[in-house]
């Protein structure tokens, strides 16, 4: 979860948000080194006193720096492909889980046993527990194994949502009419916050994400209780 003064990225629970910050890291550095380089020229030049009026065309000035920032993008292109498509990948997911967005709260199915559903609100800062996080728990968690594959479909009933979990590095919308689908594997127990971020409404800051990642048999244990009931 994010807290004070957190200006970077969330620290990953899972692979493929190490993998985006990695890539994060690598552009930013890049990024750092073009905005020296053309900081430090157009500073210099400033102070430029001299002058050449003869000087009016430099054929091989030209080819190399037209072609050495295309090369320098490759550098950012290639990285960046290769992670979109690791991103799409479905491997075998174990469980998969339905999430819906509503204005203003997202409701879920657990499709593999029996349908378990609920639905899950935000708890209003006048209810919340002493060790509560503000705008950000709600009434009703989602329980997902750790260490396992879980597919993720997501849809909505009103308008446009987004799923958000910033550790998992997941965000895909939930459109009505649409089943989106995306798939993500934690790999450490915890609270992983998340909030909707596609602008749905006057409550769309409203709307938190609570996953609780568990070991596989805590996880075997809630479902069963849930089915049960
Ligand atoms: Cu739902 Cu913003």
């Amino acid at each position: 979860m994010s807290t004070w003064a957190n200006l970077g990225l969330q620290d990953s629970a899972s692979p493929l948000m190490e993998q985006l910050i990695f890539f994060h890291d690598h552009a930013l550095l890049i990024l750092v080194m073009i905005t020296v380089l053309v900081g430090y020229l157009m500073f210099m030049l400033f102070f430029n006193n001299y002058i050449n009026r003869f000087l009016l065309h430099g054929q091989l000035i030209e080819m190399i720096w037209t072609i050495l920032p295309a090369i320098i993008l490759l550098f950012i292109a290639l990285p960046s492909l290769r992670l979109l498509y690791l991103l799409d990948e479905i491997n075998e997911p174990s469980v998969t889980l339905k999430s819906i967005g509503h204005q203003w709260y997202w409701s879920y199915e657990y499709s593999d046993f029996n349908n378990v559903e609920f639905d899950s609100y935000m708890v209003p800062t006048n209810e919340l527990e002493n060790d509560g996080f503000r705008l950000l728990d709600v009434d009703n968690r989602i329980v997902l194994p750790m260490n396992s594959q879980i597919r993720i479909v997501m849809t909505a009933a009103d308008v446009i949502h987004s799923w958000t979990i910033p550790a998992l590095g997941v965000k895909v919308d939930g459109t009505p009419g649409r089943l989106n689908q995306t798939n993500f594997f934690m790999n450490r127990p915890g609270l992983f916050y998340g909030q909707c971020s596609e602008i749905c409404g006057a409550n769309h800051s409203f709307m938190p994400i609570v996953i609780e990642s568990v070991p596989v048999n805590n996880f075997i244990k809630w479902i069963s209780k849930n089915v049960n009931s």
